[in-house]
């Protein structure tokens, strides 16, 4: 051993003597089987990244609401003693796509193109990503990580009330796609709780991941018969589409909040952007007087909220494509003239909220309907750190399975804006920098978070939700840090969201119960609305000088795992 590696060993002893750092082991996961899996890598000795790599794996069979390898994502990745750095594995359009791929004759939005058809799949980033994770930062090989994600697809696993109850949930879905029909709705209907779903075309294709490497995804025969699979379904994605395709690594969006550093996505995502622009303007105001899910917070944030995504849906897309200079709507100079529009008693109607550097034309709303993503944590015990969010978009995405190869198709499509002006799946009305163009990605608000206080890891953090990721990480991060909250509390506290467009505020039902607020917040002018769930958050949080407390959403299947 060397003189420095004893001296290190030395004061990482001391400070377990003292307390201040706890070696624990966590994993936080949407699906206790995945958070099982992952702890069971950290336990046999491999570190976070790889436990990073298996849970995602892993959620590719035992959670196809989100799970994937046929999606994409984001990553935050932290080690001790670096910067977090930022991973972005997100969709992209294939090359034969085209601006008005989802318009009908009338040159309208065709829904069943943008969400349910083999078009409205992007060219899937998870393997490299997972890939990437691994090849820098992993310790055990490629086919160990996905060896467990490979028996639980093979062997099968006992579906849970949780799970049984989003099969039933997307039912009509499902039902449209014979393949998807076969598989998860045996006998014409949703399987109950303890049903057992083994996927033997799944794990074939797990198999052929772990002998051939991502290479057999991207370039090999397995990817050929997943593009063989896309095409005879009516897609257009090509094998060049998946051999060009490439995981990218990203300078993370930095923000400072009190005592805090922030690390977040940059575009892509808007998730960075948008939670550095809404906590930047709030720290103007004097957040330390707002109670918890007061009037006045619910108002304040919802006003700045409008703001914040009348930029996000107007300005922000692929950065390949879209060469913004994304820093200026951070300047302070830029939120704090943004700042000093709001009344911290009267609403500005969104129809006057415009983006700050200039217009966007509007047009009518489209209905939103629930879906899934999912967000997973790993902490090992050398305090490395990575914060995962991926998805299909929706709901097992477009319901559409590859029989081959047991792939679920994602329609992460319709995050673009497929004709301008028009909302989206999420009700997000977006301009002309998100729209469809070949072998861009399709803007998200995926926000997978690393704070660092003093140095140190301080919280890791992530959610689904369409557009309501970036508000619910928001106030999970603020409940912990405002309101002093342990992750359980943080998590689990109920949430609202303003998205500029529709002009509403959404409530959870333990906010909209409550008519006294619901009354205050219509005399300030706003709009509300009741939303039964928004977000299904993981987080875990360092209480104080040592100990961390971690939890999944009690709105969700998920759970955390301690050791
Ligand atoms: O990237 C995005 O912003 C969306 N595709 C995320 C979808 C999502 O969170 C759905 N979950 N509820």
């Amino acid at each position: 051993m060397t003189f420095m590696k004893r001296a290190v060993g030395l004061v990482v002893f001391i400070a377990l003597l003292a307390g201040a750092i706890r070696a624990e082991k966590m994993v936080v996961a949407a699906e206790p089987l995945a958070a099982e899996a992952g702890l069971q890598v950290l336990r046999d000795g491999g570190n976070a990244f790889d436990a990073a790599v298996a849970v995602g794996f892993v959620l590719a069979v035992t959670y196809p609401t989100a799970g994937n390898i046929s999606g994409g994502g984001f990553a935050l990745v932290y080690r001790p003693g670096s910067e977090p750095v930022a991973l972005d594995f997100r969709e992209m359009a294939p090359l034969r796509a085209t601006a008005d791929m989802f318009l009908d004759p009338q040159g309208e939005v065709d829904n069943d193109k943008a969400l349910y058809s083999a078009l409205s799949a992007g060219v899937p980033g998870t393997v490299r990503g997972l890939a990437e994770i691994h090849e820098i930062y992993g310790s055990w090989s490629w086919a160990r990580l996905i060896q467990p994600a490979y028996d639980l697809a093979a062997q099968g696993y006992v579906l849970s009330e949780c799970l049984a109850g989003r099969i039933a949930g997307v039912r009509d879905k499902l039902a449209r796609d014979p393949d998807s029909a076969a598989l998860f709705l045996p006998e014409g209907n949703p399987p109950p709780a303890g049903h057992r779903l083994v996927q033997p075309n799944l794990a074939r294709t797990l198999r052929r991941l772990a002998e051939g490497g991502p290479a057999a995804f991207h370039e090999g025969e397995l990817g050929a018969d997943f593009i063989a699979g896309i095409q005879a379904k009516g897609g257009i994605m090509s094998r060049e589409d998946l051999a060009g395709y490439r995981a990218v690594w990203r300078t993370p969006v930095r923000c400072e909040y009190g005592p805090d550093t922030l690390y977040n996505m940059p575009p892509p995502s808007a998730g960075g952007i948008s939670l550095a622009q809404i906590l930047g303007m709030f720290a103007r105001f004097r957040p330390d007087d707002l109670a918890h899910n007061s009037v006045g917070y619910i108002h304040l944030l919802a006003e700045i909220e409008k703001r914040v995504y009348a930029d996000r849906n107007t300005y922000l897309g692929d950065p390949e494509q879209v060469p913004l200079r994304w820093t200026k709507l951070l300047e302070p100079a830029y939120l704090r003239r943004r700042a000093a529009e709001i009344d911290g008693q009267q609403a500005t109607p969104s129809g006057q909220v415009k983006g700050g550097y200039g217009e966007l034309d509007t047009g009518g709303l489209r209905l939103q309907e629930s879906a899934e993503t999912t967000s997973y944590l790993v902490l090992d015990d050398a305090g490395n750190c990575v914060s995962v969010t991926y998805t299909l978009n929706g709901s097992f995405g477009s319901g559409i399975l590859l029989p081959q190869t047991g792939l679920l198709l994602n329609n992460e499509m319709d995050d673009f804006a497929a004709k301008p002006g028009t909302p989206n799946l999420y009700g997000l009305v977006q301009g002309p920098a998100n729209a469809v163009a070949p072998g861009k990605r399709m803007l998200s608000s995926i926000t997978p978070t690393i704070v660092l206080r003093d140095g140190r890891l301080r919280m890791a953090l992530g959610s689904p939700g369409g557009s309501r990721i970036i508000t619910t990480v928001l106030q999970m991060y603020l409940n912990a840090t405002l309101f002093g909250m342990d992750a359980p509390a943080a998590v689990a506290a109920p949430r609202f969201h303003h998205q500029w467009l529709p002009d509403e505020i959404n409530l959870e039902p333990a906010l909209f119960a409550d008519e006294a607020l619901k009354k205050a917040l219509l005399d300030r002018g706003q709009h509300v609305s009741q939303r039964e769930r928004m977000g299904d958050g993981v987080m875990i949080v360092r209480q104080g000088e040592g100990a961390y407390s971690a939890s999944a959403d009690p709105r969700g299947c998920g759970t955390a795992r301690v050791e």
